[in-house]
């Protein structure tokens, strides 16, 4: 059912430092920041030759990352994105196998405005998993 890696989301806590890190250090292709206010975060994204790497910030008083940078300061991995062809089908199978789905069932628009939903750490081996229908 799942595709490619889409990307990992890394929180981090200084943008400027992570995208630093990234570009030089690491020397991939690094964007500039966007804000993205209906989400919560400030996001950079890391361009692989394979797959994507977003670093997220907090943005606003009720970023939805803050919870996570505050128990990790250092920042952390945050999610797993995986590519699904039917977000519908793919949620159907997902419900039925038992699994959950973290906040409504149905579909919203994600940071690249494709239709995305997130799934329990629990029932994914620790691990928040994003699918996105691609
Ligand atoms: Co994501």
């Amino acid at each position: 059912m799942i595709g490619k890696l889409n990307h990992v989301a890394i929180v981090v806590p200084n943008l400027d430092v992570a995208s630093e890190i990234y570009r030089n250090t690491l020397g991939a292709d690094v964007s500039d920041a966007v804000d993205l206010p209906d989400h919560g975060v400030t996001t950079v994204f890391v361009t692989l030759p394979n797959t994507k790497i977003e670093l997220l910030y907090p943005f606003g008083e009720n970023s939805p990352i803050q919870n996570f940078l505050d128990k990790n300061p250092s920042g952390g991995m945050h999610h797993i994105c995986y590519e699904v062809d039917d977000i519908f089908a793919a949620r159907d199978k997902l419900l039925a196998d038992g699994a959950r789905i973290l906040g409504s069932p149905e579909p919203k628009n994600g940071a690249h405005g494709k239709p995305v939903l997130f799934l329990h750490p629990k029932d994914f081996c620790g691990t928040l998993v994003e699918i996105e229908q691609v």
